[in-house]
């Protein structure tokens, strides 16, 4: 297909042309700038014109800089979707005018890991694979908006976006569906789905799943979707217990409760089948003992994570039981209880979201109606308040669970 062009946003003194974009510009300073229209580089590129497109829980490891290889100016945003306004002359899956949703992870779709499904392992999104390599052995697939490190990829806080590869990642909403329906199929709906997935519920079990943030809530309705009988939800925030409450789960607040002692209570002492950590690298202060000493170290450079809540949920898990971390970690984790994992058979599941391999299921269940994803949404936004909210999101203030922002107006 011919390359089409678009009319861009405006044109600065030098006639370049300019957009707005949230970038970062150190720790906790977001700020939304005017940066250079994105342009199509490759054959297979597509440039769209963002509609919606939401801050995430990982983006809050951007805004609190303990992901390295960030530089200033860098445009954020891994959660996106728009409307197709260019393609490149190599893509013929996409046309001017597609509505799509846009997978925060930059896959071929040709290489060994995309061919297998393991689209967030493609070994050719990384242009700066060696980078990765050093850190952790060998690169996964490149990220929207996520550091140089995974990329160095512009994101989708922005008025437009230019997509990789994008005969491979963006799927076309159907008529009838809103925005709001279909955003959140770019990550948090498919990396709550994964996480119960990796479950691997039969039916009847009791999954107990740490973070009521928004990848928490969806990974509570996919458990009840996928068959576990009882879903213990655990956090200290009260609107996000209250709404994973009202998705039928059982609440635990870990500054009122011991959570092992209240787990042990609902599972005749045996455990939870399953546990979910939804958390990551950042539990709250106050979440116990060792989070206490992961903090000291983490703050003089003596470790690089704070896996809190991974030693809870290994501990919790009952013999057999499968370990499921969609939460991040960046490095190296200390006092890991490798011992009780072993000793009792548990399972470990874990990944960056191969999005694309379960966007069809997902667009599916949503069409079917089984799932309305925008239940998590309490904010909306222009991008210039973006900046703001991100320290809302960030402070769990004014009952925020999930930020949308619509660029264009
Ligand atoms: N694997 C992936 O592909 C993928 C995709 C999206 C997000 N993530 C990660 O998932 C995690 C959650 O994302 P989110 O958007 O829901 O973020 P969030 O920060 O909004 O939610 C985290 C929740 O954990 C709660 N929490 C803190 N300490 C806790 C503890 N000790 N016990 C139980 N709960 C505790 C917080 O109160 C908060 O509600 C983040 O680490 C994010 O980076 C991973
Ligand atoms: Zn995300
Ligand atoms: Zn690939």
């Amino acid at each position: 297909m011919a390359c089409q062009k678009f009319v861009p946003a405006k044109s600065n003194s030098d006639g370049e042309d300019e957009m707005k974009a949230l970038t970062w510009n150190g720790k906790n300073d977001i700020r939304c700038e005017s940066v250079p229209d994105p342009k199509i580089e490759h054959d297979r590129d597509a440039i769209i014109k963002v509609t919606a497109c939401a801050i995430c829980g990982s983006d809050l490891h951007l805004f609190d800089g303990i992901m390295p290889s960030m530089e200033k100016g860098d445009v954020l945003g891994h959660e996106t979707m728009g409307e197709v306004v260019e393609v490149g002359k190599g893509n013929s899956k996409l046309k001017v005018g597609d509505r799509v949703v846009v997978p925060f992870t930059i896959s071929c779709g040709e290489c060994f890991f995309c061919k297998k499904g393991f689209f967030s392992g493609c070994e050719r999104s990384n242009p700066n694979a060696k980078a990765a390599e050093k850190m952790w052995g060998h690169s996964p697939a490149g990220l929207f908006g996520y550091s140089h490190m995974l990329g160095g990829f512009a994101g989708g806080q922005a008025q437009f976006l230019r997509v990789p590869y994008a005969d491979v990642g963006p799927i076309k909403v159907p008529e009838g569906l809103t925005d709001d329906q279909v955003l959140f199929l770019s990550d948090i709906f498919p990396t709550g789905y994964m996480a119960a997935d990796f479950c691997n519920l039969k039916g009847g079990e009791t999954v107990a799943i740490w973070g009521c943030g928004p990848v928490g809530q969806f990974a509570i309705k996919s458990a009840f979707l996928l068959g576990a009988e009882r879903v213990i939800a655990i956090d200290t925030v009260p609107e996000r217990l209250a709404l994973a409450k009202a998705s039928g789960a059982i609440m635990l607040d870990f500054m009122q409760e011991d959570i092992y002692d209240r787990i042990q209570e609902l599972t005749q002492g045996r455990g939870a089948d399953a546990c979910i950590d939804a958390v990551g690298t950042e539990p709250a202060t106050g979440s116990g003992f060792d989070a206490v000493i992961d903090r000291i170290k983490v703050a003089t450079f003596m470790g690089t994570d704070r896996p809190h809540v991974l030693r809870q949920a290994i501990h919790c898990c009952r013999n057999f039981g499968t370990v499921s971390i969609v939460g991040v970690y960046g490095g190296l984790l200390d006092n890991m209880p490798m011992g009780s994992a072993i000793n009792r058979g548990l399972t470990f599941r874990m990944a960056q979201t191969p999005v694309q391999h379960y966007l069809p299921k997902l667009l599916e269940r949503i069409e079917k109606g089984e799932i309305d994803p925008s239940f998590v949404i309490t904010h909306r936004a222009t991008l210039e308040e973006g900046p703001e909210l991100y320290k809302t999101f960030r402070a769990k203030k004014d009952g925020c669970i999930k930020v949308v922002m619509r660029p264009n107006g």
